[in-house]
Formats: structure tokens, C-alpha cells, sequence
């Protein structure tokens, strides 16, 4: 997949003047290296991050020995706007394949009992031959992205955890008393704690690096996190909220998807037809782009159905007079 879906696949100035209304200005161009690019076919719309993420993890990748891991990374911002996609972009580019994505919800990990699911029970107590759901993936594979999601939910004694893995790199299981070792991985944390004061800030302050110390500093005063995290994270990154166009594209990169899994080709999408999914995307504000997923499934689904049933192997995606959508057969 290529910068350029909406070129390829409608009339993209046609698309573009829809949008004008309410577009957020031109998109970001095409940064040059090839892990930024590889990451971008995924995720749209947050080149500050891949950008920035792309030439740490290099930088870090390079080096022989590490007494840490590879880099300790917190994920700020709105829902939706491809956080954990990212996550698992890492994955699938650093460690060729999307299954080497260590997911632990945080959610689950919020009573007293959190330490030992995360690093084992110890010796004499039941259950302490099985590991824990942290150490033991990473004892049998090391090379992991591990994204810790709405990690302010955690037990607090889970960060107690954090500050030898993001430190030294390392974790001793109980039970088994063997080692995990971080040094190979690149650890994520998510956090929505102070969202509407981070928003906030990415409205009032506009430069980048100014914004991300505000919120820095935000995070450490209002407690979310003690010092001692904050002092090992290598970067935070604050995700934007999706523009108009962004969306536009992810629809696309969506119908493309939801017609190969019927062995479909998509060869255009009328504009008109992008900018009405967005406009409903739109507004269904909070899960808006999940939302879109859902739409694009259960409108286009049984016309590929249909389509597929009359022998087709390419498909546009149009409008019928009516306003309905039609797929017609190429
Ligand atoms: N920037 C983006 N580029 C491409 N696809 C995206 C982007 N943002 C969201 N999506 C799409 O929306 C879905 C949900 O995004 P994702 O799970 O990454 O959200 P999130 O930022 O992790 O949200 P939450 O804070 O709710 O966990 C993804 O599976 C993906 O299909
Ligand atoms: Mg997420």
C-alpha cells in the first residue's frame, strides 16, 4: 500500500474540496526512511510519532549491548486515534510479526493480587510452577514489543515492577526464580489519566516539544505517576486527534481490507461516498473510527456478497442515485 490510496482509488481534489469546509490543512509529507514508512501504511495521520519513534528505536537497535530496554515509550491521547495499532506496527516491523505484541490491559491488573499474575506466585504457594502473565512470555521470547494499556489503572504496586523492567531490564519470576529480560524489548505505556487536561494542552500549545513538556510536567504534578517512572520513560508521544482527510484514508484503507477478505479488488471509491462514512463517523465523536470499522463491514459486506455471486473479481464502490451505496462491478 502506497502514500497514495486516495489517488489511486478516487478523485482525490474532488474529495479534497469536500473536505475544505473543515479540513485541518494539507497532510504531512512522506518522511524518508524505511521504518517510518513501513509503520505509516498502518498508521495515519501521526507522523510526529512515527517519525521521532523510528529514529530512536534505530539509534537504540544499533547498539551491541544493552543494559536496558530498548526504549521505554508513553502513549498519550485521544481514543481511537491508533495508539495500540501502532503498538502492534512496531511489532509486525521490528520483530516480523504482530504476534511478538505483548498485550496486558492494566484494567485487570488493578487489586493486590496483580504482582503475582504479572511475575509468578512464589515457591510453597499454589500455582508457582506457572509463571507470570509478564515474565513468562518474555522469558520464552525476549524480542517483544509489551504494551501496557491504561496503565494508571494498575495496582500500585505494579509499578513497583515497572522500575527494575524499565530500569535494568530485568525481572525475576517467583516460583521459578529465572530471569526476564527486557533488553531486547521495547516497552509501551498507555495511559488515559488526564485526558481532558492533555487535550487541553494540545489545544493551547502549539509547538510540539513545548507540548509534550506541559504535559510532562502535568503528569507529574497531578500524581499520575510517580517521579521515578517519569524519569525512566524515553519519550512520551501525544496522539492528534484524526483530521478529516486522515479518516478519509483509513476508510479507504478499511474498504480495501473488507473487500479482500471477500477476494475482491477495489478499484475506485467515489469521494462523495468517503466523505458521508467520515461525516458519520464524525458524528459518533467518542468511537468514531471503531464505529466506521463496524459500518463499513455491515453496509458493504453483503453487497461483496452479491458482487462475488455474479463472478466478480474488481469492484467500485459508487452511489446510487438515491444516496445509497452501491457496489458495481468492474
Ligand atoms: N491513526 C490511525 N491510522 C490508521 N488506523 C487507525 C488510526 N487510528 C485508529 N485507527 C483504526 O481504528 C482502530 C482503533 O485504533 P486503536 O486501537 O489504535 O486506538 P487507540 O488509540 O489505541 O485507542 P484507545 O485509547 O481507546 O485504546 C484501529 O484498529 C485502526 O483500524
Ligand atoms: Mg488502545
Amino acid at each position: 500500500m502506497s502514500d497514495s490510496i486516495l489517488d489511486r482509488l478516487t478523485d482525490k481534489s474532488a474529495l479534497l474540496k469536500l473536505l475544505e469546509a473543515q479540513s485541518g490543512g494539507p497532510r504531512a509529507r512522506l518522511a524518508p526512511d524505511q521504518m517510518a514508512a513501513k509503520l505509516r501504511e498502518r498508521v495515519r495521520g501521526q507522523d510526529h510519532v512515527i517519525d521521532d519513534v523510528s529514529q530512536l528505536l534505530m539509534i537504540e537497535w544499533a547498539k551491541e549491548k544493552r543494559k536496558r530496554p530498548i526504549a521505554n515509550l508513553l502513549f498519550l491521547g485521544p481514543t481511537g486515534t491508533g495508539k495500540t495499532e501502532l503498538a502492534k506496527a512496531m511489532a509486525e516491523y521490528l520483530y516480523g510479526d504482530e504476534k511478538s505484541l505483548l498485550y496486558l490491559e492494566c484494567p485487570s491488573f488493578s487489586g493486590p493480587e496483580a504482582k503475582t499474575h504479572l511475575i509468578g506466585t512464589p515457591v510453597g504457594y499454589v500455582g508457582s510452577g506457572q509463571g507470570g502473565k509478564l515474565t513468562r512470555p518474555v522469558i520464552n521470547n525476549p524480542k517483544r514489543v509489551i504494551l501496557f494499556d491504561e496503565v494508571e489503572k494498575a495496582y500500585s504496586g505494579v509499578f513497583d515492577l515497572f522500575l527494575p523492567m524499565m530500569g535494568d531490564g530485568r525481572l525475576t519470576e517467583q516460583g521459578s526464580g529465572e530471569v526476564a529480560d527486557f533488553t531486547q524489548s521495547v516497552i509501551i505505556l498507555t495511559s488515559n489519566a488526564e485526558a481532558q487536561a492533555i487535550g487541553q494542552i494540545q489545544e493551547q500549545v502549539e509547538d510540539y516539544h513545548e507540548m509534550v513538556n506541559a504535559v510532562k510536567s502535568h503528569l507529574a504534578s497531578s500524581g499520575v505517576f510517580r517521579p521515578e517512572i517519569i524519569g525512566r520513560i524515553d519519550r512520551v508521544y501525544v496522539f492528534k486527534p484524526l483530521e478529516g482527510i486522515v479518516i478519509a484514508e483509513i476508510a479507504v484503507m478499511k474498504m480495501i481490507s473488507a473487500a479482500k477478505e471477500y477476494g475482491l479488488e477495489l478499484q475506485h471509491v467515489d469521494p462523495q461516498v468517503i466523505f458521508d462514512a467520515m461525516v458519520a463517523g464524525a458524528k459518533l465523536a467518542k468511537f468514531g473510527i471503531r464505529e466506521l470499522d463496524r459500518e463499513i463491514s455491515a453496509v458493504l459486506g453483503p453487497s461483496f456478497v452479491a458482487a462475488k455471486q455474479q463472478g466478480a473479481k474488481r469492484v467500485r464502490i459508487g452511489q446510487a442515485p438515491n444516496g445509497d451505496l452501491q457496489v458495481e462491478l468492474v
